[in-house]
């Protein structure tokens, strides 16, 4: 008897996890930061992906939720994880490739700050900055460049 309750307690508990994984994406998306907060809180997967690899900050990102993204960031999720090989663009992009191609420059410089990797190459084998050149960004594929100068000197 206890052993039933105990496993609809349990059921339920996993089931409120999962509703509130679906939640944080769709909060992150939105640029609720507050919510992704609460759901975070609640045992929400920061690091959950849908089909395409994509994780919620690479979501945030992509929206140009500055906020958001670090609120994510203060919740541990993985800057360095990549998107994978499905999907109609983004292959193997991570949130700076991403931030690169929506000019997202507030986003990116959080990203570099945090310690993004700057010479990460997506599945064409270009990196972040090329990204933003290819899309005509020249102003956030240098500062991305620049920052790139920058690591160098201050650690090679
Ligand atoms: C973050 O993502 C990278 C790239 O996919 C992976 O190699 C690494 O293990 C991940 N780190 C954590 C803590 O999951």
């Amino acid at each position: 008897m206890s052993m039933g309750i105990l496993t609809v307690a349990c059921f339920a508990a996993m089931l409120g996890a999962i509703l509130a994984t679906s939640d944080l994406w769709n909060a992150a998306k939105k640029g609720k930061t507050d919510v992704v907060i609460a759901l975070i809180n609640s045992g929400a997967d920061v690091e959950a992906s849908n089909e395409n690899g994509w994780i919620t900050i690479m979501v945030a990102t992509e929206a140009g939720h500055l906020d958001t993204v670090e609120a994510l960031i203060l919740a541990n999720a993985n800057i360095s994880a990549a998107t994978n090989n499905v999907g109609s663009y983004g292959k193997g992009w991570t949130a700076l490739h991403i931030a690169a191609h929506k000019k997202q420059s507030d986003i990116a410089q959080l990203l570099l700050r945090t310690g993004a990797d700057k010479l990460v190459k997506d599945k064409k084998g270009k990196i972040p900055a090329d990204v933003a050149r290819k899309k005509g960004y020249s102003q956030l594929a240098k500062i991305i460049d620049d920052f790139i100068r920058h690591h160098f000197t201050q650690y090679h």
